[in-house]
């Protein structure tokens, strides 16, 4: 299971998805704990300036009203029934969230606090200072609290300042933790939730993949089934039109092909054994018959020519399967020059004519250029025409015309040799190029059925179209189209 495909495109992707959901966590993370802390220090500014200003504004009026401007006229003075009242305004209202809020004199003494109570952050010196020199100043500032964890503040420091300098600095504060709770819920629930999400996404792929690589799995259950025994069956292709159907359908072709040569096969060594056994059960029953007692001369001469005969059949036979095998194995090599067809065609019709006027037929060049030319080899292709000449003296009957016609046809040198015999059923027609294959099924002929084959080898060789046509009662011809010629 953890070789399968299912496997690894399943792992592929959940890993794919953990990185990216875990990119995805740190960016949110980092983003909200970026805006928190914004926000607070936002809070925090708002607060104290507006206590700042009020105060401002408040030391202003007091100076002009009173005539004079002092620190120590606070105490005591009107300055202390305002401050709690500006810091209970800006901290006790329920619609604004609880800041907390201090006024401290120029020496970091506390004035007043809105907690009422002791725990303040107090403000490092280097803060009092710098507010005092009329600068705002942020502060994370940690407090421990005996036992128990440090607890964190955010503050911010901001001065007040009158006509003559900085006088008091109002602070705001607020503990951290509320923020840091809302994160350490958030990293929490990450930490659950990615690998959750990350089990449950995998758990889905697997099934999904499954489901989508179940025809493969089918396919495998056929394909094993097959052996040389039952080629014949085939793949049931999904109903989808996907790869997979493409596949299931290379797969068929493929099938078919192997089936379709493999069956050849089967047949040819058949045809070939029952060829070679037909002529060997001649000579061995004549070998026998002669050794059962002395013979005469006359007898043994006989005998032998009639061995001679069988040998010469078969050694035709073999001869011409061996072409074959050479032309299937492309070990022939083609001689080539420039032959011209109507010497070579009339060479042929000549080294024929002996045959044909002891059967009374008559070879005729019908309809000849002189010039027509082909690149090819010499002797090949007087064999691929003595072939189709020797089946029209054969098959054309006593007495058949043949005719013998060489031309161009739309740029490509032809030659067509037709007869005036019988012709080719149809049926058979489709079928006369393989080996072995004789259309009388009597085979009563002579010949093996091979010569059509060489035919076609020699033509496939160069590049030629060899075809044959046989409308009823018109004889056959057949008909070799060479490549056009090249200048
Ligand atoms: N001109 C033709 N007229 C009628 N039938 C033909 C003609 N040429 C070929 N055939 C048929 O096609 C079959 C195959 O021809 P092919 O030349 O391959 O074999 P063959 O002549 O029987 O034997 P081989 O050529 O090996 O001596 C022949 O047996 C014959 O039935
Ligand atoms: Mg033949």
């Amino acid at each position: 299971m953890f070789n399968s495909v299912r496997f690894r495109i399943t792992l592929w992707y959940a890993a794919a998805l953990a990185v990216t959901l875990a990119l995805f966590s740190v960016v949110v993370y980092n983003n909200l704990e970026r805006s928190l802390d914004e926000n607070l220090d936002q809070l925090l500014a708002v607060r104290a300036e507006g206590v700042a200003d009020a105060l401002e504004a408040y030391l202003e009026t007091e100076r002009i009203e009173v005539g004079r401007y002092s620190a120590s006229a606070a105490k005591g003075g009107a300055f202390f029934k305002i401050a709690p009242e500006l810091v209970r305004l800006h901290t006790e209202d329920p619609k604004q969230a609880a800041v907390e809020l201090r006024i401290l004199d120029a020496s970091g003494a506390e004035l007043e606090n809105s907690r009422g109570s002791a725990g303040a952050p107090e403000l490092p010196d280097r803060t009092l200072k710098d507010a005092l020199k009329g600068n705002a100043v942020y502060d994370t500032i940690k407090i421990s609290q005996g036992e128990g964890p440090e607890a964190t503040y955010r503050s911010y420091a901001t001065p007040a300042s009158g006509t003559g300098g900085a006088v008091y600095i109002v602070q705001a504060y607020r503990s951290t933790y509320h923020t840091q709770f809302a994160l350490k819920k958030l990293r929490v629930m990450m930490a659950a939730m990615v690998p959750l999400i990350v089990l449950l996404t995998g758990a889905f792929g697997m099934f999904f993949a499954r489901v989508a690589l179940r025809p493969v799995a089918n396919m495998a259950r056929t394909l094993r089934q097959i052996t040389a025994e039952n080629l014949s069956l085939r793949i049931k292709p999904p109903e989808t039109r996907d790869e997979i159907r493409e596949l299931a359908d290379l797969f068929n072709a493929m099938l078919a092909r192997l089936e379709d040569s493999f069956l050849s096969e089967r047949r040819f060594i058949q045809d070939v054994s029952h060829e070679l056994k037909t002529p060997l059960t001649i000579l061995k029953g004549e070998l026998e018959v002669a050794l059962k007692k002395a013979r005469s001369v006359g007898e043994y001469t006989a005998v032998l020519q009639s061995n001679l005969e069988e040998t010469e059949k078969m050694s035709k036979i073999v001869g011409d399967l061996l072409t074959l095998a050479r032309f299937d194995n492309r070990e022939v090599r083609l001689e080539r020059s420039r032959v011209n067809l109507k010497t070579l065609l009339g060479g042929a019709a000549g080294s024929l004519s002996g045959l044909a006027e002891k059967s009374g037929a008559s070879i005729e060049l019908s309809r000849a250029a002189d010039s027509i030319e082909v690149e090819a080899d010499q002797g090949q292709l007087g064999r691929l025409f003595l072939n189709l000449l020797d089946n029209a003296l054969k098959y054309g009957g006593p007495g058949g015309k043949i005719k013998v016609n060489i031309s161009m046809e739309a740029g490509r040198p032809a030659v067509s040799v037709s007869d005036s015999g019988p012709g080719i059923p149809a049926g058979d027609l489709p079928h006369i190029f393989k080996r072995f294959y004789r259309a009388d099924s009597s085979r009563s002929s002579s010949g093996f059925g091979l010569g059509l084959a060489i035919a076609k080898s020699i033509a496939d060789a160069h590049g030629a179209e060899i075809k044959a046509e046989s409308p009823p009662g018109q004889g056959s011809t057949f008909t070799v189209i060479f490549p056009p010629p090249q200048h």
